[in-house]
């Protein structure tokens, strides 16, 4: 990828091109539970670049505002949350969760000078969304299947990961690498052992994608060969502009990421699983909570950074790896991929890569944001996902005759929304 691309593709502070095509869409800023009372505890954030305070205010709504006083900067999160807003502990001037002054105790005349940025914000599936962007273009919330479900069908966790949003989320969208870096933890793994699918993952490394651009991303087709006369298919989805959904393993919860900038080192990585059809186990809430499957432990309680980090190897094990009970020495799925990831540095060097034919979603997935980011203002209503009707999609696992293509059997069997039979092996 060239310097000029590479650039536009992971800058994504306030008036980059990438910031701004980022913006056009709801972005998920904390979890509600992180803020679960009114009055509570407010907490501060960066996203994209920007520094903000979520609070929820004594009528329990949220407010997502930046987190520094119009006055003179200080910090909100030192504020009093109170009686409908965050007074500033320095000299008291109070704003609510509109961003609007509400008091400036030593001149209430400057009350409507002193205002702060605020973003609208939801609440769905027990995240705080908000809408960075213009006002005029501002979206339906989102319809992502786990976004939609009850609460007792979904889990999702949040870590921070140290480097560029763009090199994490193309870990989601390459399928490829589960034959390799996942390779052993996948046996042990309570969220993914025991499925016909890794039999045909193990066997054929050498996996081979048909794309297919839709309204929403992309369709990725991920061919191994099952027997003589069958293949078996991975079937998922990179649904603009940061979510990935995982294929499917078996009886086990489906899954699926998003990517959000912290910062251009930094990024929030999510993670997510859920039943379409049922609540989660308490054995699979436990397992998940404790950091199986694809999520972490932590370094500390409160904390977002995972206990294996760059400062301890990722508390890379040599004997296992020798053993074969890890493949790359670092234990757990997301801190596999996390850890490769984050040794490409804060940002990759793009220049020195030498992609291969398993990285063409790769390819095709920046060339959509890149075109998106670049054409953003002679366009600015034609972009991918902005209509929450085409979230209606889910991963799929099949095997199939060699004769079938897949994408005329998907048309058939998987188009039309969320209402249609899980496939899963
Ligand atoms: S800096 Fe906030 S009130 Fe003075
Ligand atoms: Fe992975």
């Amino acid at each position: 990828m060239n310097k000029e691309m590479a650039q536009v593709l992971t800058q994504t502070g306030p008036d980059t091109a990438m910031g701004n095509l980022l913006r056009r869409y709801w972005v998920p800023i904390v979890s509600s539970e992180e803020i679960a009372l009114p009055d509570g505890p407010q907490v501060k954030t960066q996203i994209m670049g920007e520094h903000l305070v979520v609070f929820r205010d004594t009528q329990g709504e949220v407010g997502v505002v930046s987190e520094f006083c119009s006055h003179r900067g200080v910090s909100l999160f030192f504020a009093r949350n109170e009686e409908g807003g965050l007074r500033c502990a320095y000299h008291g001037l109070k704003f609510n969760r509109h961003g609007h002054c509400i008091e400036v105790p030593s001149a209430p005349e400057m009350c409507s000078k002193m205002n702060i940025k605020a973003y609208p914000c939801i609440e769905q599936a027990g995240l705080v969304w908000a809408y960075m962007g213009p006002p005029e273009f501002q979206p339906a919330p989102p319809e992502l299947e786990w976004s939609t479900l009850p609460a007792s069908h979904v889990f999702i966790s949040k870590r921070e990961q140290e480097c560029n949003f763009l090199q994490a989320m193309e870990g989601g969208i390459d399928t490829a690498h589960v034959s390799y870096v996942h390779r052993f933890e996948v046996d042990r793994d309570p969220m993914h052992v025991g499925t016909e699918a890794l039999k045909y993952i193990k066997a054929d490394g050498n996996v081979i994608f048909t794309i297919e651009k839709t309204d929403f991303g992309l369709t990725l087709f991920g061919r191994r060969n099952a027997d003589e006369a069958h293949y078996y298919w991975r079937i998922t989805q990179f649904i603009f502009p940061w979510y990935t959904l995982i294929p499917p393993f078996g009886h086990h919860a489906l899954g699926g990421h998003l990517w959000v900038p912290k910062d251009d080192h930094h990024c929030w990585a999510w993670s997510i699983n859920f039943h379409h059809d049922k609540p989660l186990s308490d054995q699979e809430v436990k397992d998940m909570a404790d950091g199986k499957g694809i999520h972490v432990q932590y370094e500390a309680p409160g904390s977002f950074r995972p206990k294996q980090n760059m400062d301890n190897d990722y508390l890379m094990d040599r004997k296992a790896q020798k053993n074969k009970e890890t493949f790359s020495g670092v234990f757990g799925i997301s801190m596999q991929d996390a850890s490769l990831q984050e040794s490409m540095g804060p940002i990759q060097n793009h220049d020195e890569e030498k992609l291969l034919p398993t990285d063409r979603a790769i390819v095709m997935a920046r060339r959509m944001l890149y075109e998106a980011a670049i054409n953003l203002q002679e366009h600015p209503d034609a972009l991918p996902a902005l209509q929450p009707q085409s979230h209606h999609v889910r991963a799929a696992g099949v095997i199939l005759p060699k004769s079938v293509d897949p994408l005329t059997w998907s048309k058939e069997n998987l188009a039309g929304g969320l209402d249609r039979p899980l496939y899963t092996i």
